[in-house]
This record gives C-alpha cells, sequence and structure tokens, in this order.
C-alpha cells in the first residue's frame, strides 16, 4: 500500500478521533459543570444526551451533503462545526449556550461517523480497506481513551472547560488536513469530472490496478440511474435493512453501557473508591485501542465473518461472567468484574465495532451510498440514545444478571444475522458486493 493511502485514512480517521473524544470527554466533565451551573439531575442528563440528539440531525444530513457537494467537502465542513462546538462548550457563559455548543459538536460526530467511513472505503484499495476502514474505530477508541485520561488528569482543577475546549486541536488537524487530502475518486466519476477522479485513481494504485477499479465503477454507475430514492428499490432494500440491523445490533449489544457507565459497573461489583473505579475504566478503555489493531490486520487477512463470529462469541462469554459476578455481589469477585469487561470490551473492538463500519461503508451501491450510510447511521445513534437512556433504569430495575444476559442473547442473535445474512467482503471491489447477497 503507498504511503499516501494511509495519510488520506488517517486524516480522515480524525473525525473517529473527535467522535470517541466528545462523547467520552462529558462523563468526566459533567461532575464539575453540575456543580459550576449548580445543574439539577435532568439538565445534567440533557447536556450529556443533547449530543446524540445532534449525531442524529447530522449523520441524516450527512449522506445528502456527501452525494451533493462531496465527501471531501462535508468533511471540512464537520471540521468547522467540530472547531465551533469545542470553543463554544469552553466558554460557554450559561447552561443553556453549553447545551447549544454541545449539540453543536453533535451534529458533528453524526456528519463524521457517516464520511469518514464512507470516504476511507472509497480510497481504499480493495485489498487493504478492511484494515484502513478499521483505522477508524481506532481512532474512536483513542479518542475515547484520550478524553478519560485528560479528564482524569484535569479533576484535580475541575477545569472543564479545558476538557471540552482540547477538542480544537483535532478540530482544526481534520480540517487542515481534509483541505489538503483528495476527494473520492468514485464520487468524481459519480458526478462525471472523469479526468479528475482517473488521476487519484492513479495515485492510490500501483501499476496498472487503477485501470481495473475504473471500468467496474464505470459499469457500476451507468447501470442505472442514482435517485436518492433508489435506495427504496427492491433491489437494494435487503442492503438498507441490513445496514440499520447491524448498527442497532452493535449498540443493543450494550457497548456504551459499559463506555459510559464503566466506573460506576465497576463501584457496584465492589471495587472500591472511586479512583479504583475510574482507573479499571481506563484499563478497559487501553484494552478497547490495543484490540482494535487485531481487526486493523486481520480484517483483509482472515475476513469480516470469522472476526465477527470470534469477537461475538467471547462477548457473549464476559457478558454472562459479568451477570455471574452481579448475581453474587462482593469484593472478592472485582478481579472478575475487571476481567469480564476486559474480555467483552476487547471483543467487541475488534469485531462489532470496526466491522459494522466497515461493512455500512461497503454494502451499498456507489450511487445511493451517502443516503445508505446515512440510515444506518442514524440508527446507530437513535439505538445508542436509547441504551443509554435506559441502562441505569435496567441495571436498578431489572437487575445486572438480567441486563448483562439480555446484552448477551443479542449477541447470539448477531451472530444469526451475520450468518444469515452478511456477505464476506474480504478483497471485493465496491462495485462487486453492491447488489450482492446483502442487496439482493
Ligand atoms: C461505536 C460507539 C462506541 C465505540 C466504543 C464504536 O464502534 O459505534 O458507539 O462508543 O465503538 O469503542
Amino acid at each position: 500500500m503507498r504511503p499516501f493511502v494511509l495519510l488520506v485514512a488517517g486524516v480522515a480517521a480524525l473525525g473517529g478521533l473527535l467522535f470517541g473524544y466528545d462523547t467520552g470527554v462529558i462523563s468526566g466533565a459533567m461532575l464539575f459543570i453540575a456543580h459550576d451551573f449548580h445543574l439539577p439531575l435532568h439538565m445534567q442528563e440533557f447536556v450529556v444526551s443533547v449530543v446524540l440528539i445532534g449525531a442524529m440531525l447530522g449523520a441524516i444530513t450527512a449522506g445528502a451533503s456527501a452525494d451533493h457537494f462531496g465527501r471531501r467537502a462535508t468533511l471540512v465542513c464537520a471540521g468547522v462545526i467540530f472547531g465551533i462546538g469545542a470553543i463554544g462548550s469552553a466558554v460557554a457563559p450559561s447552561p443553556i449556550v453549553l447545551i447549544f455548543a454541545r449539540f453543536v459538536v453533535g451534529i458533528a460526530i453524526g456528519l463524521s461517523s457517516v464520511v469518514s467511513p464512507l470516504y476511507i472505503s472509497e480510497v481504499a484499495p480493495s485489498k487493504v480497506r478492511g484494515g484502513l476502514v478499521s483505522l477508524y474505530q481506532f481512532a474512536i477508541t483513542i479518542g475515547i481513551l484520550a478524553a478519560f485520561i485528560v479528564d482524569y488528569v484535569l479533576a484535580h482543577d475541575g477545569s472543564w472547560r479545558w476538557m471540552l475546549g482540547l477538542a480544537i486541536v483535532p478540530s482544526l488537524l481534520l480540517l487542515i488536513g481534509m483541505i489538503a487530502m483528495p476527494e473520492s475518486p468514485r464520487y468524481l466519476f459519480k458526478i462525471g469530472r472523469d479526468q479528475e477522479a482517473q488521476d487519484e485513481l492513479q495515485r492510490i494504485h500501483d501499476g496498472d490496478g487503477w485501470k481495473i477499479e475504473e471500468e467496474t465503477i464505470r459499469s457500476a454507475l451507468m447501470q442505472r440511474q442514482g435517485a436518492s430514492t433508489e435506495i427504496f428499490a427492491p433491489s437494494v432494500r435487503g442492503a438498507l435493512f441490513l445496514g440499520i440491523a447491524l448498527a442497532v445490533l452493535q449498540q443493543i449489544t450494550g457497548i456504551n453501557s459499559v463506555i459510559y457507565y464503566g466506573p460506576r459497573i465497576f463501584a457496584a461489583t465492589g471495587v472500591s473508591g472511586a479512583e479504583a473505579a475510574i482507573l479499571a475504566t481506563a484499563l478497559v478503555g487501553a484494552v478497547n485501542v490495543l484490540a482494535t489493531l487485531i481487526a486493523i490486520f486481520f480484517a483483509d487477512r482472515i475476513g469480516r465473518k470469522p472476526l465477527l463470529y470470534a469477537g461475538l462469541g467471547c462477548m457473549g462469554v464476559g457478558l454472562l461472567s459479568l451477570a455471574y459476578v452481579f448475581a453474587q455481589p462482593g469484593a472478592a469477585l472485582s478481579g472478575l468484574a475487571l476481567g469480564s469487561l476486559m474480555l467483552y470490551v476487547g471483543c467487541f473492538a475488534f469485531s462489532l465495532g470496526p466491522i459494522v463500519w466497515l461493512l455500512i461503508s461497503e454494502i451499498y451501491p456507489l450511487r445511493v451510498r451517502g443516503i445508505g450510510m446515512s440510515l444506518a447511521t442514524l440508527a446507530n445513534w437513535l439505538a445508542n440514545f436509547v441504551v443509554s437512556l435506559y441502562f441505569l433504569t435496567m441495571l436498578h430495575g431489572l437487575g445486572g444478571p438480567v441486563t448483562f444476559s439480555i446484552y448477551a442473547a443479542m449477541c447470539v442473535i448477531t451472530m444469526i444475522v451475520v450468518a444469515r445474512f452478511v456477505p464476506e467482503t474480504k478483497h471485493e471491489l465496491l462495485e462487486s458486493i453492491s447488489g450482492g447477497p446483502a442487496g439482493g
């Protein structure tokens, strides 16, 4: 692979870094925000969840923007919005301004969560596409961990404005980086800028590989006209539902209960002291980053489906063991709680995390890829919102054993969906995947 391709994917993945940072940073910052602004509980919940509402709005507009103005322009725009949101949050004089600024940040997260993986998958040569799109998930996990470390370090003097404001650094990098990056060759063909598209393909591929890509892209584009309503055509409907199902399953197997509420889970399983609970969560965050490397190296070698099976199986084991811990609370089991969560998060990190983003960037035909990804990503944010909203209620109402067993059952259902409906997309040209088993 040419270093240039890695650079392009790396810059676009900054969108993932901001996604992780901005969703992760609030848990630590909230403590001090609540104190400074004298926020009642429902307002605190709103400051946290308004990001997810913004993300839904961003996600639903992202596809149309990516198809109309281009992938690159949309990511540049996301960089600007991330920056405005970071500054707005850092200087917010009142809760209302803070809520608005966090909503703005959410819009940027929604935009980039559609367009970053979409852009990377369109630029990547097919042999390394799995690894490069997994780089996006890697960036998300680094963002989450960085947020956690920043929260921890700045907690001493309660500098929540710095916690939120530091996101300006990756925002500027994304903005400047994307201005310098090329447009996706597939998008250029789609809008008829063929010469530029050919030039970009030649920059991406070694030797004559680009000619085959050009041919397949052109013939895919000629097959039918690309009205956005085509996403509901019978031939694409299968892919549409599969993308939405995968996006929802990624969330209802419970990942953000752990990412957003880690310290509370540890506290409930007997890890004593807030500091120990926070450190245990940081450890889980580190596993989240490191295990993603497995997907980067193996998504193109052993394929997407084997990673999904292995990851889902072990996630289920981790969840059941956590359910067991909750069934017999006591400090003696806190080590098992930590081990279970590390197993669960580590396995998510090389399977359902990256591979869902990868698959939803692969399975839609080029003509409707933007809108298809938008809908799947919207479903992802919606499911995230619902799970985060009800996790604590579930934990208190149903108890730990039932809650985590439900998540484990969801892993089994996801496995069945993978076995039954997900096509193996390893090494396939994007155009050969569209209309494959998922699209039929
Ligand atoms: C999910 C996020 C989650 C993150 C955890 C992503 O793939 O979409 O909701 O917070 O992984 O690493």
